[in-house]
């Protein structure tokens, strides 16, 4: 439907610059959130914000993360493929020491990037569908907790 073109026309030309958008995204999380940059065991005891996001590994996770993004995009029409998938990789940030909770400030990070790329494209109605779509990926992802 509509929402779902809104997505996949507003992530084209995102989706094309991958680690800028991932890294306007997470300077934003670590802003709302400093503690999760402890998170990155990579970043260097007590590292600054500049240290871990110049670090090669947190580039790397920056990209996983909006290939993530970019999987999700790409299966709009049918989610579930992606469940199994989405479920381990929760298990995995349960192991890495991530609180389910921190996905909300996640969310809040991956608005403000949308509003920041897009301008006035960033509509309500935008932020609505790409909202949905991430309580989707969250909701696989948190299924994969244990505790
Ligand atoms: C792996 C932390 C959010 C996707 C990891 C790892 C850490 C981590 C420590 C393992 C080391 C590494 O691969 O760099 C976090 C923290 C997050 C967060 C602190 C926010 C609170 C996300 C989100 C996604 C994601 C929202 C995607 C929607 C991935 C992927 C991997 C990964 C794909 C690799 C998993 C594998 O090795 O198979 N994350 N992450 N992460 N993360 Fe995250």
């Amino acid at each position: 439907g509509k929402d779902k073109e809104l997505i996949r026309n507003s992530w084209e030309s995102l989706g094309k610059n991958k680690v800028p958008h991932g890294i306007v995204m997470f300077t934003r999380l670590f802003e709302l959130d400093p503690e999760l940059l402890s998170l990155f065991h990579y970043n260097i005891k007590d590292g600054s914000m500049q240290d871990c996001l110049s670090s090669p590994e947190f580039l790397d996770h920056v990209t996983k993360v909006m290939l993530v993004i970019d999987a999700a995009v790409s299966n709009l029409d049918d989610l579930n493929t992606l469940e199994e998938y989405l479920i381990n990789l929760g298990r995995k940030h349960e192991a890495a020491g991530v609180k389910v909770q921190s996905f909300a400030v996640v969310g809040e990070s991956l608005l403000y990037m949308l509003q920041c790329s897009l301008g006035p494209a960033y509509t309500a109605t935008l932020r609505q569908a790409w909202l949905n779509m991430y309580s989707i990926v969250v909701a696989a992802m948190s299924s994969g907790w244990t505790k």
